[in-house]
């Protein structure tokens, strides 16, 4: 299994891996494949930021990750948000969903990113230093569970002193 970045000819195979991915998942619109073509569109997207698993040469998984701010007063701070993260179900809990994390936030880390923000399983993202946001004063946009919204920090104390609401590309609410 190798873990690449997103290429033009995978972009239809992509769609069907998130669209399958989903169907086992507890909380979803079934619209992840459709979020994705629309923020591969959007100034959000950083093409070094969206990337498969391969293996018996098929795409096995996905993860994109896309610009955000956090918004404090007048202040804008970049982060990246995390949606959606995607394992066929048939290769599901074998440690793939990992690979694709532990590689996003390396590449994340590198291009200079400070965090990353995400709304999902509070027992799996923890896994990954992921903490609760409202720790930090960080909040999202719309009405969430508390423990579901979490952050992460790329370099050690890189969220003193920062706080606010998140903003994401207007492509998750088309
Ligand atoms: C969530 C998902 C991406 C995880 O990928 P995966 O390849 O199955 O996960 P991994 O095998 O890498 O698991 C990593 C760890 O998380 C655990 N884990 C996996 N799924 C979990 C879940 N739903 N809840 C809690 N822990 C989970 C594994 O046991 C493993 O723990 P370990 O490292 O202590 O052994 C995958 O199950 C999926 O695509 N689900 C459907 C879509 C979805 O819900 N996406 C996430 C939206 S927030």
């Amino acid at each position: 299994m190798i873990i690449r970045e997103e290429l033009l000819n995978d972009y239809k195979e992509v769609e069907k891996v998130i669209e399958e991915s989903f169907k086992t998942a507890e909380f979803t619109d079934n619209q992840e494949h459709n979020l994705v073509k629309r923020l591969r569109k959007s100034d959000e997207f950083i093409k070094e930021l969206s990337l498969v698993a391969e293996g018996n040469n098929k795409i096995i998984g996905h993860i994109l990750l896309t610009k955000a701010l956090i918004k404090d007063n007048d202040k804008s701070i970049e982060t990246l948000a995390l949606a959606p993260l995607s394992v066929l179900p048939e290769y599901q809990k074998s440690g793939i969903g990992k690979a694709l994390m532990n590689k996003a936030i390396e590449l994340s880390k590198e291009l200079g990113y400070k965090s990353i923000v995400v709304l999902g399983h509070e027992n799996y993202y923890p896994k990954f230093g992921f903490e609760k946001a409202s720790t930090y004063g960080v909040k999202a946009p719309f009405e969430v569970p508390d423990e579901a919204y979490m952050i992460l920090e790329l370099i050690p104390n890189a969220l003193k002193g920062v706080n606010g609401v998140v903003e994401y590309s207007k492509a998750f609410f088309e």
